[in-house]
Formats: C-alpha cells, structure tokens, sequence
C-alpha cells in the first residue's frame, strides 16, 4: 500500500507539477499513511512538503438538536402566541423542560423578541429570524463561518467544536523521478568491485535517531573521568606512569619521601599492612643514603635525627598514595642522563579510614610530576593555572601547608560560585633535596609534584551524593548503565570539586 501510495504521488507530482492538499487528494486514506509516504520520498529528496493544518468545525449534540428544529430561542418564540395574554412560564417548562426552557427564554430576552409580564411571557414582535440556526447551517455545511465572532459564541454555548485536520502541499523535491529505488544502507565491498556504487542511490542517515543502548560494555563513571584527566595530561605533554605496584614496600611509600618512620600516617591505624609475602626481598641501592638522609640530614638538612630501621622500610603496605610511583620513575630518571620530564598517573590507593558517605578505604588519585632544571613554585602555580583551565577551574589560589615530602607546599583552592566558597581542590609541592638527592638526583633539578581525588570531581559530574553508590560492592549496575557515554559540559567547570575540601 505504502509503496503504491508513493508511486501515485510520484505520478501526480509528475503530471500537475504539486500536489496542493494530499488528504483531499486521497480522501480513503488515513493521513498518517500520506504522511508515512511523504517522509519517506523526503528522504529521498523526491519530494518536499508543508504541513497544512486546518480548523474543521462540527455541530455537536445540542447543536444537531437546534439545527433540526429550531434554536431553543426560536422554538420559545413559536409557542409564545400574538397578543397581550401571551404564555406563562410555567406551560413553557412543562412543553420544553426547565433548562431548554430557560435557555430558550433567555436568549428571547436578550434579543428583545419576547418579555415577560407577570408570570407570562408575551411577543415583543412578529416575527424574527433564526440567526443561530441559519451559522449551524453553514458551519454544518462548510466546516467553517465567515465570521469568527459567531464560531466564538457558539463554541462557548457549546454548540460546536474544533479539530486540526492536517495536510500537506507536495511539490517536486531535487532528486524527483517517478522511479522508486531500493536505496542502499551500506557501501559495502561488491558495490566498490561491480561499480554499482556509482549509480547506487544511498539511504540517509537519521542523525536524530536515538540508537538502541547497548546491552553491555558499560564504562563505570570513575573510568570516563579518569579518561578526561588523561587528555588533559597528553594535551600538555604528560606520560602515563606505569600504576601496577598496589602492593608497595613501606621504603618507596614512606622512607624515600623523606617520611619519618614515627610518622603518624605509618600506624596501623591509617595504613594496611601485608602479613604475606612478610616483607620486601630487596630495596634499591640507595637505601643507604636514604638512611643516612633520614639520620644525620645532608644535602643542607640536619636530617630527622632519629635511627633508621631497614627491617621496618621492608615492611609491605598497599600504597596509601601514587607519590611512590612518581618515587620510582624519578629515581629511574636519575639513572640516565639528565632530561626534564613530566609524568602521571591515576590509580587506586589504599587507606585504613573508617567508610562512611564521603570516604572509602579505596579509591584513586590523580597525580603529576615534573622534573626540571628551571622548576620552580612559581612555576608549579603557573603549571596548575594552565592544568586546571583546561579543566573549566580558572580562579585559583594557593595556601601554604605541610607535606613531609616537599617544601614548600601548597593545598590548591578553587572559588566555587555556587557555594560562594575557597574548595580545596587538591596538594603540591617541591620535592625536597633529602628526597631526590640520594635518588642521583642533580642539585639543580627540581622537581614539583601535585595529587588529587578522581572519586570527587566524579560524584559531581554524576551527581552522586553517596561515594558508596558510586564504587565499592553495593554499586548498582543500573548506576553505571544510565550514566551518559558521554557529557557534553567540556570544560568539566568549578562545581566538579564541590566536595574537595573534605579531601
Ligand atoms: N601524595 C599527596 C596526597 O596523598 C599528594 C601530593 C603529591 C602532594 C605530590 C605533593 C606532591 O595527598
């Protein structure tokens, strides 16, 4: 049917050149067909169209009533006989029943045809015209009446009613013909071999179509930010450090960052120890000088004065941050020739904290270093300036604060407009000398480092309030299948670090 509807178009199109109201022109079929079919030839671009929607007026019950005998106004008036004596109202109510009664009156009054004396209604004149009847007419008739005041009133007396109808006006579209093609979807290998791509003509593509969702493969919230972050680091010339040691000894986690052993964050308390493997089966050369550094200071530092103990740098931990890695690959740096570099990564990290909406015992850090002969602070705020433009952050500042690895430090704020408030958006610093030196580290190359949370910006993007709904074993699958493959606020903007000030 569709097709032969389309053809007929086609011809009519053909021979008159446009088709000026189709459903006219197809009186039996139903105009979603007409419709159907024009879409169709429109994507084709056999044809183009305009939709005609008109008002259709039609009598409704009370109106077919008064068409038929009279207006209730008119037929009052009929029944009022000539003379003084007239009717009384009550005969009328008892002929036509009160509310046909009282209408009909009514209406006389108003047009000045009768009026009532007493308990009687008498004739005012001899004779009227039913005007009312005579529009039911024309609107029964033509669907329509010239004049719009009339289809107002009697619409409110509720003796008509309005419907679209729709339409269309068809004229030739740029690829017109009278043939009907199977179009092709798909430009596949036999067409580019045969040719037949030459003359083929080629399906559209519907680019409003929504797409069926795919079953699975969905990637969960903190792997899409994750990615963000990741173009942003190449962007601006970072490599991606390899993440694999979850599992760190206590010596690249603590004592090469120049951590004392009797730091507070080395407790059971804040840190996960491993019971098995016991211990790590070997540190890097340079233990010694971390040793030394640690005791008796060098490199212009008096040290921490207090015993090193090599058995408690063996101990296993799951590495509480990603500044251990960052340790390696500088300490890797330093074994070659001097090249600045800049690195990152981001990674889960393991803390012994009690879970509650905000806080996980697991979850991931962004974070960066770069090495340089010319670093500097100055150049660090410069760099985080640049890093978290990208990001949509631009109003930046920076508060001084205490890293038992750099110096000097800084927690990173950001003005957030919506909470009107400084969020801590992050932590940095210069390493210190009793850090990179006993790696190999030349004097003059400074290395600035900075991390933060990819759970935070995350929730905030998502708009999830809770850190458990978003990662741990009560995450619901639904989650990570409704939220969007892909957002389209780019500049991720100040509100991704709502929440970083609990950090
Ligand atoms: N390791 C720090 C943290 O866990 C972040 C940091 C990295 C700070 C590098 C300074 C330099 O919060």
């Amino acid at each position: 049917m569709s097709e032969e509807l389309k053809l007929d178009l086609l011809k009519r199109l053909d021979a008159c050149g446009a088709v000026e109201d189709a459903a006219a022109a197809y009186p039996g079929v139903a105009v979603e067909a007409i419709l159907g079919a024009l879409k169709s030839l429109e994507s084709q671009e056999k044809v183009a169209y305009e939709t005609l929607a008109t008002e259709v007026w039609s009598v409704e019950a009370e109106g077919e009533d008064q068409l038929a005998h009279g207006s209730y106004e008119a037929q009052i008036f009929a029944a009022v006989p000539p003379g003084d004596e007239g009717i009384s109202i009550d005969e009328l109510k008892a002929r036509f029943g009160a509310a046909k009664a009282s209408l009909g009156q009514g209406r006389g009054f108003k047009n000045k045809w009768i009026k009532k004396t007493g308990a009687n209604v008498v004739r005012l004149v001899d004779a009227i015209v039913d005007e009312t009847r005579a529009d039911l007419e024309t609107i029964k008739a033509t669907g329509t009446h010239p004049a719009k005041d009339v289809l107002k009133a009697l619409k409110g007396r509720g003796l008509i009613k309005a419907a679209k109808v729709l339409s269309y006006a068809v004229r030739k579209g740029p690829r017109f013909s009278t043939e009907l093609k199977k179009q092709a979807t798909d430009l596949t290998a036999a067409m580019l071999h045969s040719g037949a791509w030459k003359t083929a003509e080629f399906k559209k593509f519907n680019f409003d179509a929504l797409g069926i969702s795919p079953a699975g493969g969905h990637l969960h919230p903190l792997m899409k930010v994750r990615e963000e972050f990741r173009q942003v680091f190449f962007e601006v010339g970072f490599v991606e450090m390899p993440t694999n040691s979850f599992v760190e000894s206590a010596f690249w986690n603590f004592d090469a960052l120049f951590v004392p052993q009797k730091h507070p964050s080395r407790k059971l308390q804040d840190t996960f120890y491993v019971r098995d493997p016991p211990a790590a089966t070997s540190l890097p050369a340079f233990w010694q000088d971390v040793k030394r550094v640690h005791e008796s200071g060098g490199y212009g530092s008096i040290g921490h004065r207090c015993e090193w103990d090599v058995d408690e740098a063996q101990c296993l931990v799951l590495r509480t941050h990603t500044t251990p890695v960052s340790a390696r690959m500088l300490y890797q740096l330093a074994q070659g020739p001097y090249r600045p570099a800049k690195y990152f990564s981001i990674d889960r990290v393991y803390r012994n904290e009690a879970v509650d909406n905000t806080h996980l015992a697991e979850f991931h850090q962004v974070e960066g270093a770069i090495a340089d002969k010319n670093m500097s602070l100055g150049s660090l705020i410069d760099f985080l300036g640049v890093f978290f433009e990208k990001m949509g952050i631009t109003n930046l500042r920076f508060k001084p604060t205490f890293n038992p690895y750099t110096e000097p430090s800084m927690e990173i704020f950001s003005w957030h407009e919506e909470s009107g408030k400084w969020l801590e958006i992050g932590n940095s610093g210069m390493f210190r000398p009793e850090m990179l030196r006993p790696m190999g580290l030349p004097e003059d190359v400074k290395v600035a480092g900075f991390g933060l949370s990819l759970e935070r910006p995350t929730m905030i993007k998502y708009g999830i309030d809770n850190i458990r709904k978003l990662f741990g074993h009560s995450v619901a699958v639904s989650m990570i299948e409704a939220s969007p493959a892909c957002r389209l606020d780019k500049k991720m903007g100040q509100e991704v670090f709502q929440a970083a000030d609990e950090c």
